[in-house]
């Protein structure tokens, strides 16, 4: 049978989607279903792995009823997920033992404060890249082995099995056959040296992770397993494909020379800055990571979490109530008076880089009499503006570029012209939209088609952008710095002054 399509599958924090692509990489068809978040305690965040694996294998079905076409036309799986996310389960039974601990959840933010008295961050963050924060897996699954009644005891014997959502997905798509990661994961657990390319023994230990329950890691693209004869009408398709959603984005929107950088608008906003295959380690509270890895070459980044963007728009909409849906705060930004100076730090669950801080709460500053709906939608926009801003200048710090700075901009958000424009406006720099702001499957599923040889490489991929509109500064920039300048002075006092 012609394999004339691409399968990517998105298993996100919030909802599971199928797209599938044709072999030129145009997306044909979106199946997309949300499932439920588990808030048990306060800070805790859980998901159920059975919503995970069954959303994902029903939007997997729906995609192909929809295109109305046969499993067997499916050329390779790309795979694309939250990261850090983490699960444990039986290796006998399937069973997971606890459910997946979501990467939003900081209930082992005493135990990060302990390790980094006890003097361990800097040997984390040189192996690692990565801060000593609840975000990544390590603590998480630490907390899974120390909490579940004899899951220690039966992770020694080599009963149980780690992994992050790429791998969980993997493990049930092959009918339990595959354990395997790709090297982006793999860099997001805080378990893995990145400069060595392998799981680290001494994080092993201080973590107390028995070795054998990791999986194995590869490339981004190649061979991570088949699908089980049970799932696809017996059709056997090749997962040739696999990355962390924001490195995905990475990939989507081309940026594979150093300095390039993307940045992608979802609840969060994640930036990440292309350096090739120099690690650089931040000064200025950033992370280290691999943005992608091919033919046994990681690729490394520069990159900027930041925990609310689109989100500060959803609490407009679903708690302050002063919208009806996200479109419209385009227009009440236009509509607010340019005397009022509104500062909204949406530090709704504290602070992601380069503040870290998961104590502090949100706060509005500057507010008048004549303060109304419209001067804080537009201070909710521009806080997404700020917040770019301070991850992009910690970026030229860390990179000491010196070059024209160009960004990719994703995600539902960058649908706003007027955001755009004032991100741009804050940059000083000029932000490009593409044609296909669908950019983190379609990074898996050039991925999974480049491993299959439908794709071309890299550069060719990368002539084949398309430019949809590019934002440039039309503000004065000695204004714009004000703007920041104020930005920087509200979160100066909401740190100053935690809760
Ligand atoms: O690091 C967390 C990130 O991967 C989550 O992405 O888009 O699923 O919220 P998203």
């Amino acid at each position: 049978m012609q394999k004339d399509y691409i399968l990517a599958i998105d298993q996100g924090t919030t909802s599971s989607r199928a797209i599938i692509f044709d072999r030129d990489l145009k997306p044909l068809t979106t199946a997309q279903a949300e499932f439920t978040q588990h808030f048990p305690q306060s800070g805790w965040v859980e998901h159920d792995p059975e919503d995970l694996w069954s959303t994902t294998i029903d939007m997997c079905q729906q995609a192909l009823k929809a295109l109305d076409i046969n499993a067997g036309a499916i050329a390779a799986i790309g795979i694309t997920n939250q990261r850090e996310t983490t699960l444990v389960w039986d290796k006998h039974t399937g069973k997971a033992i606890y459910p997946a601990i979501v990467w939003q959840d900081r209930r082992t933010a005493d135990y990060c404060r302990d390790l980094k008295a006890a003097g361990h961050e800097d040997m984390v963050a040189g192996k690692t890249g990565l801060l000593l924060d609840p975000y990544f897996s390590a603590t998480k699954l630490h907390w899974i082995l120390t909490h579940v009644d004899g899951a220690m005891a039966r992770a020694k014997a080599g009963d149980l099995l780690f992994g992050t959502v790429d791998s969980y997905i993997i493990w049930r798509l092959t009918g339990q056959a595959a354990h395997v990661t790709d090297a982006t994961n793999a860099a997001r657990t805080m378990l893995y040296n990145i400069a060595e390319g392998c799981w680290d023994q001494e994080l092993l230990d201080l973590f107390e992770i028995p070795a054998h329950m990791l999986p194995e890691v590869k490339d981004s693209s190649g061979h991570f397993g088949t699908t089980h004869d049970d799932l696809f009408d017996g059709a056997a398709i090749p997962i040739l494909g696999v990355a962390g959603d924001q490195q995905a984005a990475t990939v989507g929107q081309a940026c594979f020379q150093p300095g390039m950088i993307k940045s992608t608008y979802g609840t969060g906003c994640f930036a990440l800055m292309n350096t090739g295959d120099k690690i650089v380690y931040s000064s200025n509270r950033l992370l280290t990571t691999i943005a992608y890895q091919l033919d046994g070459k990681p690729t490394y980044a520069l990159e900027g979490s930041i925990f609310i963007a689109g989100a500060v728009v959803q609490w407009l909409r679903d708690g302050l109530k002063i919208i009806s849906s996200a479109s419209e705060t385009q227009a009440l930004a236009e509509s607010a008076s340019d005397t009022e100076q509104v500062y909204l730090v949406p530090a709704f669950t504290g602070l992601g880089a380069p503040y870290w801080n998961a104590d502090c709460r949100g706060a509005i500053f500057g507010l008048t009499r004549n303060t109304g709906p419209a001067e804080i939608a537009k201070a909710a926009l521009e806080s997404v503006a700020y917040q770019t801003r301070d991850l992009t200048e910690a970026m030229s710090a860390d990179w000491h570029n010196t070059g024209e700075t160009v960004l990719r901009i994703d995600g539902g958000m960058v649908a706003n012209n007027w955001a755009m424009q004032m991100l741009s406006n804050q940059l000083g720099a000029p932000v490009d939209r593409p044609v296909i702001t669908e950019t983190t499957a379609l990074g898996a599923a050039y991925l999974a088609g480049l491993a299959a040889g439908i794709c071309a490489p890299p550069d060719e991929f990368a002539a084949s952008w398309k430019l949809e509109k590019r934002f440039e500064p039309n503000l004065d920039r000695d204004y714009s710095d004000t703007l920041y300048a104020g930005w920087k002075q509200a979160v100066a006092r909401l740190l100053h002054d935690p809760e």
